[in-house]
């Protein structure tokens, strides 16, 4: 057996010796590179933790020191600007007549006016239609909390019931120095400008007020840069553009803002810049093409009709649900879904018992159609003005509340009964 006892062997053996120490060296210095990155890696992610946890504490406390500041009720305001953005849309400036600080505000927000009409009082709401003030994302200089002014933009409205109450006496009789009765800014159709995730805003007509405030405070964030936005504003033609010029120009000076403008009327022949003007409505098709996936957080106001028709075609498109917020201007007149076909409604105060059925529609319109006066405002959910106790019962909500309920009451304008009820109205 001459190769077993060939001088060979000792010299392989020792080679092998070599290569396995070699390997063994190898992967201990690639565990080790491994285990420094993993490292590194925890480091940053704590450090990422840290640096939000400190963000939301500030925010917080900013969002805390805002509240001292606020209200309950209604409070005078003087009128300190008066301007015209287009046709039949004005904005009104506002500062508190009492001169204290005022707090600041979420974007998205809005305000609640009451106002003297024909021995009534009426309430309706208009969303702060500015940025807020305080330099958000700073925590440094985040003990800046107090807003000089607020501003809402109005439009006039010339209903199919005749001329709107609210908003034509603010176009004919709201002048510079004209004091007005204000709630304090209320609303959760909010958005929260830290938040790096990517937004897209389809904004129709006077619904661009919010969804304006919003991308303005995306832009004055700090981290503006980091978040991808996409701004599609419906509007009729070049006249009725609120807020399309300064748009136009925030999307010139922040790369991360797309802004795609849809004209429903534009006169034939009028030139459009086609990399970022379409005719036609914002529509899903349009989406689509433009947008890079459908992985987006969506905003909306706008008529009733167009965000019904973008939730289902969103929906369709795969986005969940929690994905997309809406903000509802005017009354849903549509044909209520309830699992309740008849309840019992008795009027405690008033003394009276009606049976009420799905096309009766909200609690209020009920009880207005038999001469019960319940105290409203927006008749959308977002005031509060319309918040009733309840006796006894349960009642479902046709839409969701934009304002919070208080224990045992019930928005009376978007609840029905669920179950036989009793109300104190
Ligand atoms: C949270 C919230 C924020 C709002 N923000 C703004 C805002 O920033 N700017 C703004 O201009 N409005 C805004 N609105 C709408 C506003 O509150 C009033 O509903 C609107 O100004 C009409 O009030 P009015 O008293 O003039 O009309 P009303 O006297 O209440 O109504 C008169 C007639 O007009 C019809 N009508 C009412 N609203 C509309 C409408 N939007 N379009 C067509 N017909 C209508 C009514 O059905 C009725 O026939 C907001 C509403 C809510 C709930
Ligand atoms: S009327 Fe404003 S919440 Fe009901």
């Amino acid at each position: 057996m001459d190769w077993i006892t060939s001088p060979m062997w000792p010299r392989i053996a020792v080679g092998f010796a070599f290569a396995a120490l070699a390997a063994f060296l190898m992967a201990a210095i690639r565990q080790r590179s491994l285990r420094l990155a993993a490292q590194r890696q925890r480091d940053h992610d704590e450090r990422q933790v840290w640096r939000l946890r400190l963000d939301a504490a500030a925010a917080l406390l900013k969002r805390n020191e805002s509240n001292t500041y606020s209200w309950s009720g209604f409070r005078k305001f003087t009128v300190s600007e008066r301007h015209e953005e287009c046709a039949g849309v004005v904005s009104f400036t506002l500062l508190p007549h009492d001169r204290r600080p005022l707090p600041s505000y979420l974007p998205g927000q809005f305000l609640t006016f009451k106002i003297k009409h024909q021995h009534q009082v009426i309430r309706r709401c208009y969303s702060l239609s500015d940025a807020p003030d305080y330099p958000i994302g700073n925590p440094r200089t985040s003990s800046i909390l107090q807003q000089p002014s607020y501003r809402v933009t109005i439009k006039r409205i010339e209903g199919p019931e005749g001329p709107g109450i609210c908003s034509n006496y603010f176009h004919d009789q709201v002048q510079v120095g004209t004091i007005l009765d204000v709630a304090a800014p209320s609303g959760y159709f909010v958005l929260d400008p830290e938040d790096p995730r990517p937004v897209v805003f389809l904004a129709a007509g006077i619904g661009v007020t919010p969804l304006f405030s919003m991308v303005r405070s995306i832009c004055n964030s700090g981290r503006s840069h980091q978040r991808e936005v996409w701004f599609f504003l419906g509007i009729r033609d070049r006249e009725h553009g609120v807020f399309r010029e300064s748009l136009e120009q925030l999307a010139h000076t922040h790369d991360n803002l797309n802004l795609h403008i849809c004209y429903s009327q534009l006169p034939m022949g009028t030139p459009i810049d086609r990399r970022f003007e379409h005719r036609g409505r914002i529509s899903i098709d349009l989406l689509k093409q433009l947008l890079p996936a459908n992985n987006y957080s969506y905003l909306m106001c706008g008529p009733e009709s167009m965000m019904t028709g973008m939730r289902s075609a969103l929906r369709d498109w795969g986005v969940p649900d929690d994905d997309i917020q809406q903000e509802v201007f005017s009354a849903i007149r549509q044909p209520l879904r309830t699992t309740t076909p008849t309840a019992k409604v008795t009027f405690a105060k008033s003394d009276m018992t009606c049976v009420w059925n799905a096309e009766e529609g909200s609690i209020l319109d009920f009880a207005t159609a038999h001469g019960i006066v319940i105290d409203s405002g927006c008749r959308a959910g977002s005031c509060g003005s319309c918040m009733t106790a309840i006796r006894s019962g349960e009642v479902d909500y046709v839409s969701h509340p934009g304002t919070s309920i208080e224990d045992g009451s019930c928005l009376t304008c978007i609840a029905v009964p669920k179950t036989d009820l009793i109300i104190d109205a």
